[in-house]
């Protein structure tokens, strides 16, 4: 049984003192929540406020990027032995990342091997434009960017991760996949991909969210689908009621299905 994942991807977003505002909102609105985890991830210069602000309670800390070597002359650059006793989850290869900042799949490779190497969990991100997506290029698409985060790794490394699929063109848009193509994507393109290259336990083992102007009013048709395993979720993140509301949602829809 894979436990849902709502996490906060909260970009760039929240002064510390707002970050430390938000997450003693969100500890208090999830407390007695325990079918769902919950993460929030906060820009780098609120992890260590943040993660001190949720010790012994159920929410989880995730950073938004990091670098993949252990240290050296990579100015601004964050290593992933920085993260260590400060986070749980790392989200890498976000489209933002690799639109902006041109972030590559061998990168996003190299990234997951780095965090697991210090025991934090990728969340991994994938996901297709809008031209691919027209042009009936999602599934090759999608499945190789999962093929090359992954190579090299082991079925039970990549049973511990968790993959988000976040069609670019739903991210900040208001537009959403319907759940039913993300479902088809995540079983098919991804599941799919990961029983190709490892076996069907590890395809099943793994945790896929859905990405994408995810919000507290079709949270619960996306959790409705068997496939998917939660949410990463940006704008709806950034207010706690909207955000502890999508966790709640996803415990409704656990305790129905
Ligand atoms: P929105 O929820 O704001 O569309 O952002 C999604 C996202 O990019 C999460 O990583």
């Amino acid at each position: 049984m894979r436990k849902p994942i709502i996490a906060g991807n909260w970009k760039m977003n929240k002064t510390i003192a707002e970050a430390l505002e938000l997450v003693r909102a969100v500890r208090a609105g999830v407390r007695d929540i325990s079918a769902v985890e919950t993460v929030v991830c906060p820009p780098f210069v609120a992890l260590q406020a943040v993660s001190e602000a949720l010790t012994k309670s159920n929410v989880g800390v995730g950073a938004q990027n990091v670098f993949y070597e252990e240290k050296g002359a990579y100015t601004g650059e964050i290593a992933p032995g920085m993260l260590e006793g400060l986070v749980d989850y790392c989200i890498i290869g976000h489209s933002e990342r690799r639109g902006y900042f041109g972030e590559t799949d061998e990168w996003v490779n190299k990234k997951a091997k780095a965090l697991l190497a210090h025991g934090i969990t990728p969340i991994i991100c994938v996901g297709e434009s809008l031209e691919q997506n027209q042009a009936g290029e999602t599934d090759a698409f999608v499945r190789s960017q999962v093929q090359k985060a992954l190579a090299g790794l082991s079925a039970e490394q990549v049973a511990r991760l968790v993959i988000a699929y976040e069609p670019i063109w739903a991210i900040g848009t208001g537009l959403t996949a319907t759940p039913i193509d993300a479902n088809r994507i995540i079983s098919l393109s991804i599941r799919g991909a990961i029983a190709e290259m490892y076996d069907e336990a590890t395809a099943q083992a793994i945790r896929i969210q859905y990405g994408g102007s995810a919000k507290p009013e079709n949270i619960a048709s996306f959790m409705e689908q068997p496939d998917i395993d939660g949410a990463l979720v940006g704008g709806a993140s950034l207010k706690a009621d909207s955000f502890v509301t999508m966790v709640r949602e996803t415990e409704r829809v656990l305790a129905r299905v």
